[in-house]
């Protein structure tokens, strides 16, 4: 008689937050859960990064603030929010029915306003993980320039660290001379795991008006356009740090992932797809489990770093 062969294991622990499958929705992507909830199983997702929470409500760009490019999504969305508030309020309720770990993606304008802001969440019920935002290219103040500037860097995340108890990810900029000092800097400041990249800063033109396509003028590059890059930076992160790292960067599908993974993240996240196809998600995580089957791999964790270079 053939054994049955068991199915691979596909649980991640991410710095702390155990999750079912390496499979996650990136902030900004996803709402805050209830836009999806008919059309995706949120419990089936390894974990759920909500869109970007400041202490106070905030309006976000003005319009047009998407363009699509060749292979690509341009935005300039600004970080329109409902504040901590209003969050906790409206949303957690929704998200506390899921078996899913839901990772709040967090920003200010400054450093106490990204370490008050993640103070709060120690007493918010159903939050796993804080994703710090210092990535976004579309707002004047704050952000990018935490995300580009190695020490304004470090003492964003050191505030953090020193104010929350929850797991931290600092998400990475993609614009920066060299990746490996960011993710280095985020693990010596306590950081649980990294995330990267986000959106590439860019711009999009009309020849016929010779105005830009965005109210912002410019915005921040994602889908399979960036995937190349992507990779290319989670390889060198991932060989600088030991803490957990997740790949982001136009995956559109399994075999995206499962580069990803390769390059070394130990979870992966979806963002621009969901958007055209909110399934994305769901048959990542069967076609990963396919390759791992059809590879003889039992876990996840074998693939990871496995990069023949
Ligand atoms: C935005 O809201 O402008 C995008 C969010 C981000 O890039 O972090």
């Amino acid at each position: 008689m053939t054994p049955v062969q068991a199915a691979p294991d596909l649980r991640v622990n991410l710095g702390g937050i155990a999750m079912k499958n390496p499979v996650m929705v990136a902030s900004g992507t996803f709402g805050y859960g209830p836009e999806y909830a008919d059309l995706v199983d949120l419990n089936q997702l390894g974990a759920m990064v909500v869109k970007g929470i400041h202490l106070e409500p905030t309006r976000g760009n003005e319009t047009p603030r998407t363009f699509e490019t060749a292979s690509g999504l341009l935005n300039a969305i600004g970080l329109p929010n409902p504040g901590f508030d209003g969050f906790v309020k409206t949303y957690m309720p929704f998200l506390r029915q899921y078996d899913v770990p839901v990772i709040v993606n967090i920003w200010g304008r400054t450093v106490d306003e990204y370490a008050e802001v993640a103070r709060r969440f120690n007493d918010v019920d159903g939050v796993h993980g804080l994703e710090i935002n210092v990535s976004c290219p579309n707002i004047k103040e704050g952000s990018a320039l935490f995300g580009t500037d190695l020490d304004m860097f470090r003492r964003v995340v050191d505030a953090v660290r020193a104010r929350t108890r929850l797991p931290v990810i600092p998400k990475l900029a993609p614009n920066v001379g060299d990746i490996r000092a960011f993710a280095c800097a985020a693990e010596a400041c306590g950081a649980n795991a990294i995330s990267l990249i986000n959106s590439f800063p860019a711009l999009a033109i009309d020849a016929e008006t010779r105005r830009p396509e965005l109210a912002n003028v410019t915005g921040g590059l994602s889908g399979p356009a960036i995937k190349p890059i992507a990779l290319k930076l989670v390889w060198e992160a991932a060989r600088a740090v030991s803490i957990p790292v997740v790949g982001i960067g136009g995956i559109f599908n399994a075999t995206d992932a499962i580069e990803f993974l390769i390059a070394g993240a130990d979870a992966v996240a979806i963002g621009t797809a969901n958007f055209t196809h909110p399934g994305t998600a769901m048959e990542t995580v069967r076609g990963i489990a396919e390759y791992l089957d059809r590879h003889g791999l039992a876990r996840v964790g074998d693939l990871v770093g496995t990069l023949a270079a």
